[in-house]
């Protein structure tokens, strides 16, 4: 088991990695405040860890609440469930929600603590390889609105995050895959050498091997905390953890968000990203073609789908939460292992990048 902090003063909150942390109740009792606690999690997720984690609950009180699975219920009507079980069980203030599943369960999770009575306390049990590496870290929560993926949050950072990498032999390889993309974006920002790492040790991440989950864990939440204690409400530095998002939020627009998981749009992206990057004379062809090489070999892709044409992708883009001043601002790579936020790039650049994809 090993342990960082988010560092956010009175708000700093661990994170603990290791296998079977569900089972072990001594990890989780610290960081329930109160008397109350509620678990929340899906139809899926249920049946495989909910049972060890209300046993290492003990002797307290708790109640369950089953979700449905999938983003189509990251929604408000979704999150109004919640609040009637928390109503409808009298809990009070000194409630903390326990939030036990992927990306969904913890963005919704965390928008109700956020909300009900103006915020209560929660804990991020995060079950897919995404949440481990990312969601379950900064305290961003939401839920989609009709018109926009992400667009009613909050931001409520955890009491604690325990990933209990143990979890992940039951996910699916295609869900693996979407978050090794997010592995490899912590690379591509801000460590060369982790990214050299992965491209050496790609296979053990595929073949489910725990030590190497264990250190890709570690080490992309080694950078998100570090990003998240320099700039947790993104007005800077935290805008480079999306690099290949705004090219990828394109892909996931275009296609309805269904049929590609936000991982592999995110990993198109970062390709767009890095070519973009060698147009503005940054990256060299042999870099991008290491950058498209790991995605390859991780099972990703890393073309966009060919029903998209470079006006989908400027229509999508322009609405991106990161268009400032009717400029697309576009996360690049100055080198491997060093990003930067731009939009004073020469437009006609970014027209030969959705040209060259979209064929
Ligand atoms: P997800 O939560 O939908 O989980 C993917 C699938 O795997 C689901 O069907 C889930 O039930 C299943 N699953 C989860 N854990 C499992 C396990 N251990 N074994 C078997 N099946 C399991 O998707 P995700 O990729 O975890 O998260 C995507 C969501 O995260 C999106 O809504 C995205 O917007 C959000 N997100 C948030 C942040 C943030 O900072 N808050 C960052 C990135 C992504
Ligand atoms: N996933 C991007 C962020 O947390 O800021």
């Amino acid at each position: 088991m090993a342990t960082l902090n988010v560092e956010l003063g009175n708000r700093s909150y661990p994170i603990i990695v290791g296998n079977g942390l569900l089972r072990d109740e001594a990890v989780l009792a610290p960081y329930i405040a109160g008397d109350e606690v509620v678990v929340l999690t899906n139809e899926t997720i249920a049946p495989l860890y909910l049972d060890q984690v209300t046993t290492s609950l003990k002797d307290r009180q708790f109640i369950c609440q089953v979700l449905p699975d999938g983003e189509q219920f990251k929604n408000l009507d979704t999150l109004q469930g919640v609040f009637d079980t928390l109503l409808e069980n009298r809990c009070s203030r000194a409630t903390t929600l326990i939030a036990l599943g992927g990306g969904v369960i913890g963005d919704v999770v965390g928008f109700a603590a956020a909300c009900y009575q103006r915020g209560i306390p929660f804990i991020q049990l995060p079950t897919t390889l995404l949440a481990q590496v990312d969601s379950s870290v900064g305290g961003k929560t939401a839920v989609n609105h009709p018109q926009g993926k992400n667009m009613i949050g909050a931001f409520h950072q955890p009491a604690c995050v325990v990933s209990d990498t143990g979890t992940l032999a039951t996910l699916d390889p295609r869900q693996l895959a979407a978050g090794i993309a997010e592995v490899i974006k912590y690379g591509l920002i801000r460590d060369q050498k982790f990214f050299s790492w992965l491209e050496e040790n790609i296979e053990r991440l595929l073949r489910y091997e725990d030590d190497a989950l264990e250190f890709v864990i570690l080490e992309s939440c080694r950078h998100k905390a570090q990003v998240v204690a320099n700039d947790e409400r993104e007005a800077g530095e935290r805008a480079l953890l999306n690099l290949g998002h705004t090219f990828g939020h394109a892909i996931e627009a275009a296609t309805d968000y269904v049929g590609w998981l936000h991982g592999e749009a995110v990993a198109v992206g970062m390709v767009m990203a890095a070519t973009m990057s060698q147009k503005m004379g940054w990256l060299d062809a042999a870099e991008v073609e290491r950058v498209r090489e790991l995605v390859k070999r991780t099972g990703l892709p890393s073309e966009p789908p060919a029903s998209m044409s470079p006006d989908d992708f400027m229509k999508h883009m322009a609405v991106d939460k990161k268009v400032s001043s009717g400029r697309i601002r576009l996360v690049l790579l100055n080198e491997l292992g060093q990003a930067s936020l731009i939009s004073d790039y020469p437009d006609e650049l970014l027209v030969e990048v959705l040209d060259a994809f979209c064929i």
